[in-house]
C-alpha cells in the first residue's frame, strides 16, 4: 500500500470516482482545446468528472479481476464514460489501445470505441471499412509484404498520390505525376511503414472539406487552401482556412455517414472536391483539433458525454 501522504507528490491525481473520464494522451495537456475543454466539462459534470493522464495510469488484473490504480497506489473505479484525446502519432497497440481495451473491458462507454481509433490510425485499415459501408472513397492500392518494386511493376494510378499508411500533418503525403518518378525513388521511401497508392482527386488539388463530426451532427466545417501551389491543404503545411459550416450540406452528410461507418462519437472528416460537385472521403481522424472560432464542438462533445451518462447500465 502506498503510504497516504504521497498524493502530495501528484497534485493532478484523479478523482477515483468519477463517473466520466477526459483521457489525455502524452503530450496533449498544454493545449488551448484541452483547456476548452476542461473549462466545459468543470461546468457541466463538476465533481462527476476527472482528467486521467494515461502517464498517471496502472493498469492491473488481480484476483481475476480487472483494476485501475494511479500512481500513488490509490484505486480508481473504471468510469462509466470517457472521452479519450490521444496523440495519433503515439497511439500503439501496446500502450494507448491497451488503455482502451482495459476501460471497455470494465464496462467503460467509449466516445470513440477501441476499433474505431484502430482505424483511423491506418490510413488503409479506414478505407476498407469506408469501401465495404459503400461510401465514396478514392481508387487505391496497397500491400502488407511485397517488395515496394513489385507493388510499383504491378501498377500504380497515374499520376498518384502516395502516402504512409500512418501519418498526419501532410507529413507523409506527396503527388507523383507517373509511375516512372516512383520508380526512381522508391530506394529513398522509409521500409517500416507500407504505403498507398491513391487516385489523384485533381480538382481538390489544394484544397479540402474538412468537417467535425460529433455524434452524428455537423458541427464545424472549414476549407483548408493549400500554400505555394502545394497539392495537400493542411494547416501544417501552411495552408489556411475559412470556416463554412452550412455550405457544402452534401459533404456535411457525407462526413455523417463516414463518422457512422467507423463508429466514432467524435470525427474530423477531410473530403476531396470532385469535378461533377460531389465529395469524396481524404481521410478519417480521431483525434481532431478544431478552432477557437468552431464555438459548437465542445458544447457537443459536453453533450455526447452527458448522453452516454445517462443511458449508461
Ligand atoms: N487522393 C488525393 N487527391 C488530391 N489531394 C489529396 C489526396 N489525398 C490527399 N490529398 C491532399 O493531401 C492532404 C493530406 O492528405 P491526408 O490523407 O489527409 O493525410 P494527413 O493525415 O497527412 O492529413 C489532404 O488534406 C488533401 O489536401
Ligand atoms: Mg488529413
Amino acid at each position: 500500500m502506498a503510504p497516504a501522504d504521497v498524493t502530495a507528490d501528484h497534485p493532478h491525481a484523479p478523482r477515483s470516482d468519477a463517473e466520466l473520464w477526459l483521457l489525455l494522451g502524452t503530450g496533449l495537456s498544454g493545449r488551448r482545446i484541452f483547456g476548452e475543454l476542461t473549462a466545459a466539462f468543470d461546468q457541466a459534470f463538476g465533481h462527476r468528472y476527472t482528467v486521467v493522464s494515461t502517464e498517471d495510469l496502472l493498469l492491473g488484473v488481480q484476483g481475476g479481476r480487472l483494476t485501475l490504480h494511479d500512481l500513488t497506489g490509490r484505486p480508481l473505479n473504471a468510469p462509466k464514460v470517457a472521452y479519450a484525446r490521444l496523440s495519433s502519432p503515439r497511439v500503439s497497440t501496446d500502450r494507448e489501445i491497451t488503455v482502451l481495451r482495459h476501460l471497455r473491458a470494465m464496462g467503460t462507454d467509449l466516445l470513440n470505441p477501441v476499433e474505431a481509433v484502430l482505424a483511423c490510425v491506418n490510413k488503409f485499415w479506414q478505407l476498407q471499412q469506408l469501401a465495404v459501408a459503400g461510401l465514396p472513397v478514392p481508387d487505391t492500392r496497397s500491400y502488407a509484404d511485397a517488395p515496394l518494386s513489385e507493388v510499383l511493376r504491378a501498377g500504380v494510378p497515374e499520376p498518384c498520390v502516395v502516402k504512409a499508411v500512418r501519418g498526419q500533418r501532410g507529413q507523409q503525403v506527396f503527388l507523383a505525376p507517373d509511375a516512372a518518378l516512383l520508380h526512381a525513388i522508391h530506394g529513398n521511401l522509409r521500409p517500416d511503414t507500407p504505403y498507398l497508392f491513391q487516385r489523384y482527386v485533381a480538382h481538390s488539388h489544394g484544397r479540402d472539406l474538412r468537417v467535425v463530426v460529433v455524434d452524428g451532427q455537423a458541427v464545424a466545417a472549414q476549407i483548408r487552401t493549400a500554400h505555394n501551389g502545394d497539392m495537400r491543404s493542411n494547416l501544417a503545411q501552411g495552408g489556411t482556412a475559412d470556416l463554412c459550416l452550412g455550405r457544402y450540406p452534401a459533404g456535411e452528410t457525407l462526413a455523417i455517414q463516414a463518422a457512422k461507418a467507423l463508429g466514432l462519437g467524435v470525427a474530423g472528416i477531410d473530403l476531396l472536391f470532385e469535378q461533377d460537385g460531389s465529395f469524396t472521403i481524404c481521410e478519417v481522424n480521431v483525434n481532431v483539433g478544431w478552432r477557437e472560432r468552431m464555438t459548437k464542438v465542445t458544447p457537443a462533445i459536453v453533450t455526447a458525454c452527458q448522453t452516454r451518462l445517462d443511458t449508461h447500465t
